[in-house]
C-alpha cells in the first residue's frame, strides 16, 4: 500500500524523535518515499545524518537555505508529498501549526500543505493537558488533520500519564487510511475468520489448524479502504487493524450468533472461518478421568453451518462470499458447494494454505472460475478484494 508513496515526515524537538528514526525506516522499507524536515530543536536530539541514512533522501532543516530551496522548494516538499507525519508533534508544533505561525521550515510547510496530515503528538502529561494544547487540538482536529495517541504509561521526565509518543505501529497503521481511496466508504462487510473450538470438558478441546491470517488481511484491507468492518474471530487469530471492530469468539455456535446479529443488512458477508462441522453432544464441566478403558466413543452432534445460514437469512447481505479448503478435485467440489450454500462466490482453494504464510487457489462466480495467482497471504487477499470490488459495483 505504501509503495510509491511519498510520505513526508516532520519532526518535532522532543525526546521521542529517536523513535522516529524507526518508522522512518519501517516505511522506506514498506516502500514509501520518505522525506524529512526537522526542527531545529529536533536536531539538538537526533542528528539529521540519520534520518537522511535511514531514508535515502536529503534532510530540511532550514527555510533559509539557498541550496535546499533552490533544490526542492518548501512548498514542493508540501506539494509532492501524498501524506504528512508531525513526529513527534511537540506542543509548540501543536499551536504554532493552530495559529498559523510560519517561523520555519517545518511550520511554513504546515501553511501550504493541503495533503492529509497525520499528528502524533508527544510531550509531559501536563503538557497534553494543557488548556492550550487541549485547544490547538481541537482546532487542528477541525481543520480535517489526523490524530494518533499520545498513549499512556511512563514518560521520559518518570511521570505516568498520557504523553508518549503512539507506538510506530500505531503510527503506520494510522498513516494507511489517509494514502488509500476510501472506496467501501460507508459500507459494512463482515468476516469471519480463524478456527472455532468446541470444548469437551473444562480443559480438552476439539479444534483445526486454521489460522486467521487472510481473514485478518482481509479485515484490515477493507477497513483501510474505508468499510466499516466487524470481523469475528476464532482462538488465535492475529490482531487487525485499529479500525476493524474485532469480536472475539470460541465455538460455531457462537460464532453464529455474532455473525447472525452483525451481517444483517451488510453490504458484504466474508467466511473465511474453519468452523467445526461437528460438537461434542454431550460436553462436560470439570475434567473427565481417564479411566481403564483402550477405546472411547465420543458423540458429536453437528454445528450449524454459518455461510449457509448468513446467505439465506432474511437480512441477507448484499454479498455473501465463501471460502472452501478442499484437498481434492478443487473446482468441482467448491462449485458444488457454492450452489449448495447460495452464496455468490466462493474462494477455493487447498488445504495446504491453511497456517501458511502464502496462498493459492480460484475465485468462482456464476460457475465461472479464475485462477489466482499464487503469492503471499497479502498479496492473495488483495486480489479476493479485487474481485469483491469488481462483483459488486
Ligand atoms: C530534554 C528535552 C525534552 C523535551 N521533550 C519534549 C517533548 O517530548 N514534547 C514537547 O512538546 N516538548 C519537549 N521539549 C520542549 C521542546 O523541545 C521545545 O518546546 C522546543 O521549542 C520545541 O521546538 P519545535 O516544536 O520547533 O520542535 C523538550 C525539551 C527538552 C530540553
Amino acid at each position: 500500500m505504501l509503495n510509491g508513496k511519498r510520505i513526508l515526515i516532520g519532526i518535532g524537538g522532543g525526546i521521542a524523535v529517536y523513535k522516529v528514526a524507526e518508522l522512518a525506516r519501517m516505511l522506506s522499507k514498506a516502500g514509501a518515499d520518505v522525506h524529512c524536515v526537522m526542527t531545529r530543536s529536533a536536531c539538538e536530539f537526533v542528528a539529521p545524518l540519520t534520518f537522511e541514512a535511514l531514508t535515502g533522501n536529503q534532510v530540511f532543516t532550514e527555510l533559509f537555505d539557498l541550496t535546499s530551496e533552490r533544490e526542492m522548494g518548501h512548498i514542493a516538499l508540501a506539494r509532492q508529498a501524498d501524506a504528512l507525519i508531525i513526529a513527534p508533534a511537540t506542543a509548540s508544533l501543536l499551536a504554532r501549526i493552530a495559529h498559523g505561525i510560519a517561523d520555519d521550515l517545518l511550520t511554513t510547510i504546515m501553511q501550504v500543505c493541503d495533503k492529509p496530515v497525520l499528528l502524533a503528538p508527544a510531550m509531559n502529561t501536563s503538557m497534553w493537558e494543557s488548556e492550550a494544547t487541549r485547544r490547538n487540538m481541537t482546532t487542528l482536529k477541525q481543520r480535517g488533520m489526523q490524530t494518533v495517541g499520545p498513549a499512556k504509561g511512563e514518560l521520559a521526565c518518570g511521570e505516568q500519564g498520557p504523553g508518549r509518543l503512539a507506538e510506530i505501529h500505531a503510527i503506520y497503521s494510522a498513516l494507511l487510511p489517509l494514502i488509500t481511496a476510501q472506496k467501501f466508504h460507508g459500507q459494512r462487510w463482515v468476516i469471519n475468520a480463524g478456527p472455532t473450538v468446541e470444548s469437551w470438558d473444562t480443559v480438552r478441546i476439539l479444534s483445526n489448524r486454521a489460522s486467521g491470517k487472510l481473514g485478518a488481511m482481509l479485515a484490515d484491507l477493507a477497513a483501510i479502504r474505508g468499510a466499516n468492518v466487524s470481523f469475528i474471530a476464532g482462538p488465535g487469530t492475529p490482531g487487525t487493524h485499529p479500525l476493524v471492530k474485532r469480536l472475539d469468539v470460541e465455538s460455531a455456535k457462537d460464532m453464529l450468533a455474532v455473525c447472525e446479529r452483525e451481517a444483517a443488512g451488510a453490504e458484504i458477508f466474508i467466511g473465511t472461518a474453519a468452523v467445526s462441522d461437528f460438537r461434542f453432544a454431550d460436553p462436560h464441566d470439570g475434567k473427565l478421568k481417564r479411566g481403564n478403558t483402550s477405546t472411547m466413543h465420543i458423540e458429536l452432534a453437528a454445528n450449524p453451518d454459518i455461510i449457509a445460514h448468513v446467505a439465506t437469512m432474511n437480512a441477507r447481505p448484499g454479498k455473501v462470499i465463501a471460502f472452501a479448503a478442499e484437498s481434492s478435485n478443487h473446482l468441482e467440489h467448491a462449485k458444488a458447494k457454492l450452489l449448495r450454500k447460495q452464496v455468490d462466490a466462493i474462494v477455493a482453494n487447498d488445504v495446504s494454505n491453511m497456517g501458511s504464510d502464502s496462498a493459492s487457489g480460484w475465485w468462482i462466480c456464476c460457475n465461472e472460475e479464475q485462477l489466482m495467482k499464487t503469492g503471499t497471504k497479502l498479496e492473495f487477499a488483495e486480489q479476493v478484494i479485487n474481485h469483491i470490488m469488481e462483483m459488486h459495483t
